[in-house]
């Protein structure tokens, strides 16, 4: 069963980037959405970089009218290797959602965030 750790505060999170915050000896970035906090392993599930420290961002998205469009702005997570792209609130890899990095939930008491793990 999941234990609660104390991340940081939680006005330490921003909106634009994650915060890295080791718990229970795992790297952990932990990130803020329009729909509250998510927490997201700083292991990229591809070849195992920092995942967390690639830039927050949204991706380009087919339409069906042969154009792209900018989608998911500030939603997704793009590592800094290879480019590999992942929501932030599942973990999923965009391309194919059977990859996922690993995702913690999060909790809020007064200021003090905690990751369960
Ligand atoms: S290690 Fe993250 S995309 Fe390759």
């Amino acid at each position: 069963m999941a234990e609660k750790h104390f991340a940081c505060k939680a006005e330490q999170v921003s909106a634009e980037k994650a915060t890295i915050v080791s718990v229970n000896n795992l790297s952990v970035g932990v990130f803020k959405l329009d729909d509250g906090f998510h927490a997201l392993l700083n292991v990229c599930p591809h070849k195992g970089a920092a995942l967390c420290e690639g830039p927050q961002c949204g991706t380009t998205r087919e339409t069906d009218k042969e154009e792209f469009v900018y989608d998911k702005a500030g939603e997704l997570v793009r590592c800094a290797w290879h480019g590999w792209e992942f929501d932030i609130r599942t973990g999923e890899f965009l391309v194919d959602p059977k990859i996922r990095a690993r995702s913690f939930p999060v909790t809020v008491e007064d200021d003090d965030l905690f990751v369960h793990i």
